[in-house]
């Protein structure tokens, strides 16, 4: 989706926004709290009707973009309304859901206490400017006085569902001890997945140093001819057969057919990598697979698998431990 820069604007800004409903909502109790005084009843019930009214209004504006800034930043899917949560570790996605139901409930609640304060609003109004404010008042319960009890006690659930919610909000903007670790694990997990870098660096191996002078069938990966490229930090424990230095890495570049002949297509790329922790990281890239060669490789057409992935566990079983495999 390609948003106008005002679509843009509205998304971003959401925290700013949200201030404006939240800001009139959190003083409406302060009015309907004030409408019970039997001299003022009748102005602050008109205000409370009126902060209520544009509050709520206000807040459509506050959903609207805070929906479009949630689908921007891909924590909801373009359709959804919600986040969906995948696993334990998503705690963003986990408060994001919260956040929105409190969000919504408020807004509901909200529309119910507008209606109620409208409809009290016109009663007072249409019984009569005439009477004085203590004269309107009498023979009146307490309860009944002012805007209610019943709206009274909607504002303040109104109020505690944003309150909650923003709360959230505030946590995911400005991060809280559960979201800034789950923040540093993925972090952590992005460095240590050493493998997310690994097809454009092989795909680089004419950058590295060839280990022999010319193609050579290799019968243990499929009978095709193969170059093997080792980076220069592993080409001399390479050629002397000891297993490569951590963070050295040797790529094997193949032939489907003779040699690189007219005709003959690339195969696939196998690459072996010593990563810091003195395990071996493997990766099968074969991104265009002819179609008599499907059957290799379950019928795909094209391949990208890397370690973990357990269906490199057969090079394991020729490669262990790293080391040069048994020639
Ligand atoms: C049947 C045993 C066997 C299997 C299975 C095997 N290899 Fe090899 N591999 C070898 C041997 C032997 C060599 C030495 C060169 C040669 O014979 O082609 C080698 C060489 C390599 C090299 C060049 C660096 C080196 O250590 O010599 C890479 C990279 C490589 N293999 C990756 C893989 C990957 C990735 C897989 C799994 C998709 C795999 N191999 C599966 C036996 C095997």
């Amino acid at each position: 989706m390609t948003a106008s820069p005002l679509i843009e604007f509205i998304a971003r800004e959401h925290p700013a926004f949200v201030h404006i409903p939240l800001g009139l909502v959190a003083v409406l109790p302060l009015a309907m709290l004030a409408s019970f005084h039997p001299r003022h009843g009748k102005i602050l019930t008109g205000t409370s009707f009126f902060l209520a009214g544009i509050g709520w209004v206000a807040s459509t504006a506050a959903l609207f973009s805070g929906l479009v800034w949630g689908r921007q930043i891909n924590l909801i899917s373009p359709s959804g309304f919600l986040p969906v949560v995948a696993n334990e570790k998503q705690v963003l996605q986990k408060i994001l859901q919260v956040h929105i139901l409190a969000a919504t409930t408020g807004f509901l609640i909200g529309g119910i206490c507008v209606f109620l304060l409208w409809r009290i609003w016109r009663r007072d109004y249409s019984s009569g400017l005439e009477g004085a404010d203590h004269r309107h008042h009498a023979g009146r319960r307490f309860w009944e006085r002012g805007v209610g009890a019943p709206a009274l006690l909607l504002g303040f659930l109104w109020l505690g569902s944003w309150g909650f919610s923003g709360k959230l909000g505030g946590i995911m903007v400005f991060g809280n001890e559960e979201t800034n670790r789950a923040a540093a694990e993925a972090d952590a997990a992005k460095r240590n997945d050493v493998e997310a870098e690994l097809p454009i660096r092989a795909l680089d191996y004419a950058s590295l140093e060839p280990a022999e002078d010319k193609p050579v069938r290799s019968k243990a990966h499929g009978d095709r001819w193969r170059r093997i490229w080792v980076t220069a930090s592993g080409i001399d424990a390479y050629k002397a057969g000891r297993p490569l230095p951590a963070g050295a890495y040797a790529v094997m570049s193949t032939f489907t057919d003779d040699k690189g002949k007219p005709g003959s297509e690339p195969g696939p790329l196998y690459m072996k990598e010593t990563k810091a922790d003195g395990t071996t990281a493997f990766l099968f890239y074969w991104p265009r697979v002819p179609e008599a060669l499907r059957k290799e490789v379950s019928g795909q057409d094209s391949v990208y698998w890397r370690s973990p992935d357990p269906k490199l566990f057969t090079c394991l079983g020729c490669h262990e431990k790293g080391g040069s495999a048994a020639k």
